[in-house]
This record gives C-alpha cells, structure tokens and sequence, in this order.
C-alpha cells in the first residue's frame, strides 16, 4: 500500500457510500467537460427516489445528462452556465435552466457565494509524492467549486491524465472513490469544403509568433489544417483538442514567442480523443489553469498578437454576434467568447476573429441577417467584434460606420442571399426594422 493510501485509508468509499451524502435541496456541481466524474454521476441519478430538489450546476456536458432527462425533474432540477446536446432540450421544455455567465466569472460565483457550493463532484488523479491530485484536463470552473464547497467528493481515476497547474490536496478532499474508466471523448468534427475555406481564410489572418484561442468545433480544427507553414505560434486558449496535436508535432508551435507564460501551453479544460489525452499526460509543457486566470481578458491581452477565433449562429448588419440561441431557444452560451474578444482587442497585434459557414439549415438560412431571430440574445456586441470571416471572404468591422459595416458584412454573405441584404439596407432603418 502506498503511503498516501495509509494516510487516507478512511476517505476511500464506493460511490453509493459517497453519494449518500447528498442532500435534498443541496447545490451539487459537477467537473466540467471531459472531467465529469461519470461513476459519481451514475451513483447520484441512482438515488433520484430518494433525494428532491437536488440542484445540478454544470457546463459544457459531454456525457449523457441523466439527471436532465423527463421523469428526474423533482429530484434534480439541472441550473446551466452553457448548454449542450444532453441539456439543450431540457431547457426549451422548462424542466432545467439556463444562467448567463461569462466564463471567466464562473469562479467568482462560488468563491463570493453567489451561488453558494454544497457538495463538488470532481474527477482526480491519484496523487503525487506530495499528497497533492492533478485536476487532470478540468481546472476552469471545478478549482473553485471545490475550494467553495462543504463537502469535496472525487473520482480518482488513473486514466485521467496527469497536468501541471491547478492540483488539489487530498486533505481537501471529503470522500475519495478510486473508479478508473475511460475519459470522456469529443467526436472528430466534420470538416468540409466549407470549414476548409472558411480555415484558409482565418489562417491568413495569423501571424508568425502568434498566441491562439481557439473555440469549440469544425470551423478552429479546419484552421489549424493551415497552419502548417506559420512558425512559433503558442497557445493561451480555454481549451484545445487534437487538431493542436499535429501542429506539435510538425514544430508549428513551440509557445516560444509567447509574450507571457513562455514555453508552456495554457489552458483551462481540453476535450479530444485519447491522443490528446496521451500527449497531456505528465507533459511540462501543459499549464492547466483555472479560468479566472485564463480566460482574464486582462490576461490575455497581455500576450502581443492575440488572436481569438470563435463560431457564431448568426450576425445581423449591425455586427452583433449571436453564438448562443437558435430563435428563442438557448442552443449554448457565452462561455469564453466574449472574454477572448476582449483580451485579444487589447493584445498588442491581436485579432479577434468570429469565423462561420454563411449559411445554415442546410443552405436555407443566412446566418448574415437584418436583424438577429426574434428572442435571440446578443453574445458578442457591435462594439466589441472585430473580424467576421466567411467562406466567401473577411469583413474587419472595427472602425467602420454602420453602414459600412453592413456593405462589409453583405460582401462575405452567401450570395444568394446578398440581393435581400442589399435591398433591406436601401431603405431608411426605421422602415425596415419590423415592429
Ligand atoms: N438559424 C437556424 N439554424 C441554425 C442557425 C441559424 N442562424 N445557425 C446554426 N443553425 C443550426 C445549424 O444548421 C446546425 O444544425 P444541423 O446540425 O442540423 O445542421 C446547428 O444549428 C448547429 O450549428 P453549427 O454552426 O454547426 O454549430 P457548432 O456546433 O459549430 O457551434 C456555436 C457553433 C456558435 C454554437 C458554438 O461555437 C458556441 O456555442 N459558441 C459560443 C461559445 C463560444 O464561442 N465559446 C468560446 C469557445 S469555447
């Protein structure tokens, strides 16, 4: 038996024993992302009739979302700081909320108990020499919740790879339950003709010795398809996936010209396959973070030649982004987008840059609109975006009147939609603006 095992013999439990001490009304949140403790969640959604008005505050779920589903609404109520495929419909059906929140403030609402911490769901390595866990590939969000929380329930898992950065000590931690499985994976995204142009014309936007954020999705990993003959980039982004990989491997980033942090890539989660989660694993090179720290506009606009590259739903003439509702119903969330435009307008040589298809719905739909869909909210506002990259081009909007914004903004539009652009901005805005 190690000596860590000795020590804290008496905190190892099964997940059922742990579980038990969950209480009905307490504020339960979850490890984010790829580190959601999934034999923790299992064991909670198994005690649905005996516990009522469990709150579940998660983010970016990537497993199934049990304690979501219809039937578990008077024993979970599920509260979102973002949406995903698992949580969306739960939402729109008035089962689970939704909270606004910027990444970076998620922190800040436990920490200040705004929304105070009753039990933290974790997922841990087993720990090193010095009796401390590694957060694995979660700092973000789960760093705070189990600062915050009255009772620390973790998952230790030797699967989860081991990271330098944020870690906990396990005389923090209430309950360990030692359950090795397989660590959550994000699909490869699909990357068509489309993601491909709309990556070549974001790459033209990069300069050598940039620092990358890079957003979820198709439209980030076709960039990086381009990169191949930049040199020195870095990366200071709140997660990346697999695509950053090969870029490793080809010697296209090397962290080398980064302005702070040099060396090293900084993040707060990373979703990928298996690959990624090999190349993280006791890596010095890899710096997880919590999100207050990386996702700090004021951190990141300290790196010279920022460049932040996010999706959108839609943007309508004005230049407001809309990356978070499809009509009225929320699809996601801010999460980092805005902190990332930010940091990177006050980065020396940076760039923010919202790149997506033209269209949606299979062509029917341009995402380039008059006005945003009627209850859609605003994520990144006119004031705020800098570049709109399409398949058919680049609209720089800083700078620029309304009206020349929305001649930039029509340029990069799908060109079947572009005679309806034009002829709306013909007339005078009251006229066009429905009431
Ligand atoms: N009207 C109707 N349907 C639309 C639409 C619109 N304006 N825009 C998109 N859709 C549909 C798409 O057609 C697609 O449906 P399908 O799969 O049936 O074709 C679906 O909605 C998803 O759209 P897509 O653009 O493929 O989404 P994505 O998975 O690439 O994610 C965002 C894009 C913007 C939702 C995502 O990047 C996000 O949530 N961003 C906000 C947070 C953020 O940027 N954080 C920082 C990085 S982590």
């Amino acid at each position: 038996m190690t000596s860590w095992k000795a020590k804290y013999q008496d905190k190892i439990v099964g997940a059922d024993e742990a579980m038990a001490a969950v209480k009905s009304g307490d504020r339960v949140i979850i490890g984010h992302a790829a580190g959601e403790p999934q034999a923790l969640l299992e064991a909670l959604v198994a005690r649905a009739d005996e516990v009522r008005d469990v709150e579940i505050v998660h983010m970016f779920t990537m497993g199934p979302a049990k304690y979501a589903q219809p039937g578990m609404e008077k024993s979970f109520r599920h509260n979102g700081l973002f949406l995903g495929k698992s949580t969306r419909e739960a939402v729109a059906d008035g089962r689970a909320d939704f909270t606004p929140c910027f990444f970076h403030e998620a922190p800040r609402l436990f920490r200040q108990k705004i929304m105070p911490v009753d039990v933290a769901l974790i997922q841990v390595t087993p720990p090193d020499t010095d009796g401390f866990c590694s957060y694995g590939i979660s700092a973000d969000y789960t760093q705070a919740a189990a600062e915050s929380a009255g009772i620390v329930i973790a998952q230790m898992n030797r699967r989860l790879p081991r990271t330098g950065g944020a870690r906990i000590s396990l005389d923090a931690l209430t309950y360990i339950v030692e359950r090795d499985e397989a660590i959550l994976e994000l699909p490869p995204p699909k990357i068509g003709e489309i993601e491909r142009k709309i990556g070549e014309n974001v790459a033209g936007l990069i300069p050598d010795g940039a620092t990358l954020q890079l957003g979820i999705g198709a439209i980030p990993d076709a960039v990086l398809l381009f990169l191949t003959d930049k040199k020195d980039l870095g990366i200071h982004s709140e997660m990346f996936s697999d695509g950053v990989v090969r870029l490793v491997e080809l010697g296209v980033i090397t962290n080398n010209k980064k302005t702070i942090n040099p060396g090293k890539f900084v993040a707060t989660f990373l979703m990928g396959s298996r690959k990624l989660y090999d190349f993280v694993d006791n890596n010095p090179a890899i710096e997880m973070a919590p999100v207050d720290y990386v996702n700090d506009p004021y951190v990141i606009g300290q790196h010279d030649n920022m460049i932040s590259i996010n999706s959108a739903l839609q943007i309508d003439l004005f230049g407001q982004v809309n990356a978070e509702m499809i009509g009225a119903q929320q699809f996601s969330g801010v999460g980092g987008q805005v902190d990332f435009v930010r940091g990177a307008s006050r980065s020396n040589g940076g760039r923010s840059i919202i790149a997506m298809p033209s269209t949606a719905a299979r062509g029917t739909v341009s995402r380039i609109c008059v006005e945003l869909d009627r209850g859609a909210a605003v994520t990144t506002s006119r004031t705020d975006v800098h570049y709109v990259v399409t398949e058919y081009g680049i609209a720089d909007l800083r700078g620029k009147t309304l009206k020349q914004r929305a001649d930039a903004l029509i340029a990069i539009a799908h060109p079947d939609f572009r005679g309806t652009l034009r002829s709306a901005i013909a007339k005078p805005r009251k006229e066009v603006v429905a009431v």
